[in-house]
């Protein structure tokens, strides 16, 4: 059932263009300049809207960070997002004006639920962006998008991740087209990004013999730093998680310019540092604060922009060009090379120590 691959993750690692393309199926508008996610909202409601705010956990949490930037960015809309388990409606906020979003593969997140309920009393709308069909989250909200990813069996997000966010950049176009925030021109240019996105992937994947050459090279390494800027923040975050979990290093993913404020002083020659230095994640700057680590002796890895080049990098990992959902490709690079470090040492892939895919306790 593994179809000839080791592991769950690794066969879900490679499933994503065929799981992107399940998740987009049928519901571009590319001439148009618009998104059929057949969800609908009481008349007015998106023109009157103050405030999305996303609630997840983990890996879903991550989506919900790269997501928050697209609503802000093609919706003209807040957009906030909290971890679940410390979401409270909060002070200043007007309940009829807000949608809480719930990012949960499983739709069985016993913190994401506790979220959406609190977010319930207080009289939000709210609405799921979920894997799983008939799940707890599906009945408790008042609209819910289905990423349709597939069952995912491996503890270790891969593919829900990446049909995660596509399925809300393709909620923030419908959005931002419903508001009249976006024209349909920029939505068309979205919409051709997203289209691109499983043909980006594969070409990524047809990388993992490079990958895997530098997971052996670095897997020895005392820590990993992650970085990125803008959507590369998340992509930076969720590549430090996926190796913490599977491998079992220590891993950290900072927002570049945080170098600099207190972790430069864990830096050494026994750190890589992994850098997302694509569109969408303000590259150049992001290149001079991985500078600043390489001046430390840091080796330095990094996820670049096809035709864009850094010759100070120890190791580039090309990125095919696909605008706003480039660091979700680089995203790629980051689960195959946490897979392979992880492999090289044996652990357990799918079923990593003290870990568990659904976690149904607050
Ligand atoms: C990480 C991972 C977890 C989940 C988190 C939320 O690889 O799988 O961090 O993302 O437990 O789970 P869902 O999305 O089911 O709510």
């Amino acid at each position: 059932e593994k179809g000839g691959y080791e592991h769950y993750m690794r066969k879900e690692i490679h499933e994503q263009p065929s799981a992107l393309r399940q998740t987009l199926a049928g519901r571009l508008d590319v001439d148009g300049g618009d998104v059929d996610l057949d969800v609908s909202f009481p008349p007015g409601f998106l023109a009157d809207l103050e405030e999305i705010r996303i609630v997840a956990c983990g890996t879903s949490y991550y989506a919900g960070r790269y997501a928050a930037q697209l609503f802000e960015e093609l919706a003209g809309v807040r957009a906030t997002v909290e971890i679940a388990s410390e979401y409270e409606f909060g002070a200043g906020r007007t309940p009829d004006r807000t949608l809480v979003v719930a990012v949960t593969q499983s739709g069985e997140t016993a913190d994401t639920l506790g979220a959406i309920r609190r977010a319930n009393a207080a009289g939000a709308r709210t609405f799921a962006v979920t894997n799983t069909l008939g799940s707890t989250v599906t009945r408790e909200v008042d609209g819910t998008a289905f990423i349709r990813a597939g069952p995912e069996i491996g503890v270790a997000a891969t593919k829900t991740f990446a049909s995660q966010v596509a399925t809300l950049a393709m909620l923030a176009v419908a959005v931002g087209r419903d508001r009249g925030a976006l024209s349909a021109a920029d939505a068309r240019s979205v919409l051709k990004d997203l289209q691109g996105l499983p043909g980006a992937v594969q070409q990524v994947l047809d990388e993992e013999n490079q990958v895997r050459e530098a997971a052996r090279e670095y897997q020895d390494s005392e820590a990993f730093f992650f970085v990125g800027r803008a959507l590369g923040v998340p992509v930076a975050l969720e590549g430090a998680l996926k190796l913490k979990e599977i491998s079992y290093d220590h891993a950290e993913g900072f927002a570049a310019g945080e170098l600099k404020h207190g972790p430069l002083a864990l830096v050494t020659p026994d750190t890589p540092v992994l850098a997302v230095l694509t569109e969408g994640a303000r590259a150049d700057e992001t290149m001079n604060n991985v500078t600043e680590a390489q001046t430390r002796g840091a080796p330095a890895l990094g996820c670049v922009s096809a035709g864009e080049e850094y010759d100070t990098l120890d190791v580039s990992f090309d990125v095919p060009d696909v605008g706003i959902v480039e660091p979700l490709a680089a995203n790629v690079y980051l689960q195959l090379f946490a897979y392979h470090v992880a492999n090289e040492k044996g652990r357990a892939i799918d079923k990593p120590r003290n870990l568990a895919k659904s976690v149904t306790v607050e």
